[in-house]
């Protein structure tokens, strides 16, 4: 058995000496029987999958010194709640090639790398979603202070989060946080690699003929995620300036990033004219307000869009449970009662279709639209049994759907 020099892991991952260390990553193929095949995105660095009792890590070979710098870059951003790989260790190897550092990283689950996405006509209806997706994504790296330096698609992961998209960071390796000021020159800067990074891979699609029927322009992809990305920007960061009675304001400007799924941490006030107007500013936290709130009430684990539809029927169950028994009911009770009486029934009904790509949460977000669908044109509500057995009988042939892509 070849050791690496040095390893360095979080507590509680597997020690991965047993693999072949002395041999550079290229040279694993056969010599290794941990190996997985799943599909990535294209990379300078030789990545591969390994396998440990189900779980999966992705091991990324650099030059020696890099790896142990993107582990810091992204276990602080794993720190400030960003959407990124999960760090597990670096190692510094010896093979017949020289000395390397490998990133050990955990295999982000469920996640659809972009070409997939391309790739398959099942997926076309989400390909506009994966810009406002990755939009989302810059705005919530910069307002944490985290400068990307090479955003791309094969830089990103897409997981599905209630029809759009969700974007997760795979590449810290050009990254830099800046602690304070962010300016807005470096925001700019990004955006522009960003664009010259899109248009050479969409380009790329479209020279391999993978381009087809798309509702992505290769020359404004770039520029459609800069117009969202300054929207967003410009939403979350706004100061309002407002009368020294309208208190009420206050509440609705956090209601309103609350809905886009901002975390409000500070509310900052400060007095203007003599007290007569006030300057209102927010802090935004994370962008997991609805994750974090169902999270915390069932333990579930979902996207944040899926959280935020089940958190309204939560919320509504609980006005339901309220008005029947007279009295005010905790939103923990109505948490217990929709998971124990819609959730966990209907995720069993769809047990058969859940899928690596495609999760229990995912699946019944798609049965409460098709509830709301048959429900409006019933006129009335059909009830999620109803709903799911329906949703079943259409579409409960996944297999068939997805071979057809
Ligand atoms: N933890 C992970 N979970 C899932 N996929 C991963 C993970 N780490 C890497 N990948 C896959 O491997 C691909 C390459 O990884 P990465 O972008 O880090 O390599 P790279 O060589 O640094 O890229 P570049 O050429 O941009 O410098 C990614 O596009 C992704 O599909
Ligand atoms: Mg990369």
């Amino acid at each position: 058995m070849a050791y690496p020099i040095e390893i360095t892991l979080r507590p509680g991952a597997p020690d991965f000496l047993d693999l072949p260390w002395d041999m550079p990553l290229s040279e694993w193929q056969g010599r290794c029987s941990r190996l997985e095949e799943l599909p990535r995105g294209l990379s300078r660095h030789t990545v591969l999958f390994v396998n440990y009792s189900g779980e999966i890590f992705a091991l990324k070979e650099m030059r020696p010194g890099v790896a142990e710098q993107e582990f810091d870059h992204l276990a602080l951003a794993i720190e400030a709640h960003l959407p990124v790989v999960l760090p597990i260790g670096h190692a510094i190897t010896e093979t017949q090639s020289g000395q390397h550092s490998v990133l050990i990283t955990h295999y982000l689950e469920n996640s659809l790398p972009y070409r997939l996405l391309f790739m398959s006509q099942g997926f076309v209806r989400y390909r506009i979603h994966l810009l406002d997706a990755i939009a989302g994504l810059l705005v919530r790296l910069h307002l944490s202070g985290f400068f990307w330096g090479d955003c791309s698609l094969s830089n990103t992961l897409f997981r599905r989060d209630a029809g759009a998209l969700q974007a997760y960071l795979v590449d810290a390796e050009t990254s830099e946080f800046h602690e304070g000021y962010f300016s807005p020159a470096l925001r700019f800067h990004d955006l522009q690699i960003m664009t010259e990074n899109l248009e050479i891979e969409l380009a790329d699609l479209q020279a391999s003929g993978l381009l087809v029927d798309t509702h992505i322009p290769v020359s404004g992809a770039g520029h459609h995620i800069q117009r969202r990305y300054q929207q967003l920007w410009e939403e979350v960061t706004r100061e309002d300036i407002i009368g020294a009675n309208e208190h009420y304001r206050i509440q609705e400007r956090i209601r309103i990033l609350n809905d886009m799924g901002f975390s409000v941490g500070n509310v900052e006030l400060s007095a203007l004219e003599n007290g007569s107007r006030l300057r209102l500013r927010v802090v935004v936290t994370d962008r997991s307000f609805h994750r974090d709130q169902l999270n915390n009430l069932t333990a579930l684990d979902a996207e944040e869009m899926q959280a935020r539809k089940m958190m309204n029927e939560i919320q509504e169950l609980r006005a339901t449970l309220s008005q029947t028994s007279q009295r005010s009911t905790p939103l923990g009770v109505a948490a217990y009662h929709w998971l124990e009486n819609f959730y966990n029934p209907v995720v069993e009904r769809l047990q058969p279709l859940i899928q690596e790509d495609l999760t229990a949460a995912e699946l019944y977000c798609e049965v409460l639209e098709h509830k709301w669908f048959l429900s409006e044109r019933a006129q009335r509500d059909v009830g999620h049994q109803f709903a799911v057995e329906d949703y079943l009988m259409r579409f409960g042939d996944r297999q068939a759907f997805r071979s057809d892509n």
